[in-house]
């Protein structure tokens, strides 16, 4: 069991179904596992009222470094990450909830140049990814060809930035609704595509417009969201992964993803000045 003293300080920006779940989790369980909650932030901080400590509540973001955090979460919206990500880590480890935003090239790189420079790590959870370290191994020994996910869904789980998906209608069965570079989903996709971005991050030689993806609409996918990986490497080498996630209907979040992120949090404890797959 961690002493208090060594236990990390986590700042968690945004309140909404994951930044509630992390909060919880280190309230209860944080003394056991080394992790103290430095600050909650949301753009609308009534709604902390009565679910987090006064004193922990940080109603100006940019006054953050106040709060000597170890780490800072975002778990809000890509844009969050676009304004600050560069100052938070200046300052601290951070870990990006909305990696889809790493699609952006100039950001992406940005953020890379400050980790280096300040000796943080930028971490991107695996959420619904299998055998995301596995992908990061095969690409750092140059024997990673090809990559491809797919992420299949009930339609009401997905939010598109288009209106490709408006005119669903129940039983309609299976519908792809784009397949191309992950660079090219992240836009249409933010909130659902996730999982696809930090699998561009584990595969870094691909990158983004080198790891292929497809989303799919099926309304027989009720109770969960299926994520499909195959990976291609040397002499005929593959590997397809089939992951059932749990969710209910219109949720965009499958169930065990929220673990997943908390056991990515018990990673992020400092790998230096790069980006970090945990
Ligand atoms: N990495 C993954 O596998 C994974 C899995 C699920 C969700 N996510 C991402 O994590 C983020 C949070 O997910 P969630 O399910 O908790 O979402 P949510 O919609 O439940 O909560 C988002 C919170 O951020 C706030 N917010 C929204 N837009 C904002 C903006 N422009 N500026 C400031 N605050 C804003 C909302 O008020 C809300 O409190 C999303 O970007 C989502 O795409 C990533």
């Amino acid at each position: 069991m961690a002493t208090k003293s060594s236990s990390l300080r986590v700042g968690i920006v945004g309140f909404g179904h994951l930044g509630q779940y992390l909060v919880e989790r280190i309230i209860k369980d944080g003394a056991d596992v080394g992790l103290t909650l430095a600050f909650v932030w949301n753009r609308n901080w009534e709604k902390l009222k009565g679910l987090v400590p006064e004193e922990l509540v940080l109603r100006n973001l940019s006054s953050f470094t106040d709060r000597n955090c170890d780490i800072i979460v975002e778990v809000c919206h890509p844009q969050v990450v676009q304004e600050c990500g560069v100052h938070f880590l200046s300052h601290s480890h951070f870990m990006v909830g909305s990696p889809s935003v790493l699609a952006d090239h100039e950001l992406n790189e940005k953020l890379r140049q400050t980790a280096k420079v300040n000796g943080k790590t930028l971490y991107v959870p695996s959420g619904a990814l299998w055998g995301g370290q596995d992908i990061q191994r095969l690409n750092d020994s140059g024997a990673l060809q090809a990559l491809f996910i797919r992420m299949s869904k009930h339609p009401s789980c997905f939010r598109l930035t288009g209106d490709v998906l408006s005119d669903w209608t129940e039983g309609e069965g299976r519908r792809v609704l784009f397949r191309g570079s992950v660079a090219d989903l992240c836009p249409l996709a933010p909130n659902n595509v996730n999982t696809m971005a930090a699998a561009a991050v584990a595969a870094g030689k691909l990158g983004f417009n080198g790891v292929q993806g497809e989303i799919v609409s099926d309304t027989a996918l009720s109770d969960y969201h299926l994520v499909e990986v195959e990976v291609m490497g040397l002499n005929g080498f593959s590997v397809h992964t089939v992951r059932k996630n749990p969710a209910q209907l219109g949720a965009v979040t499958g169930s065990a993803t929220y673990n997943s992120f908390w056991n990515s949090l018990l990673v992020c404890k400092g790998h230096g000045g790069r980006v970090y797959l945990c």
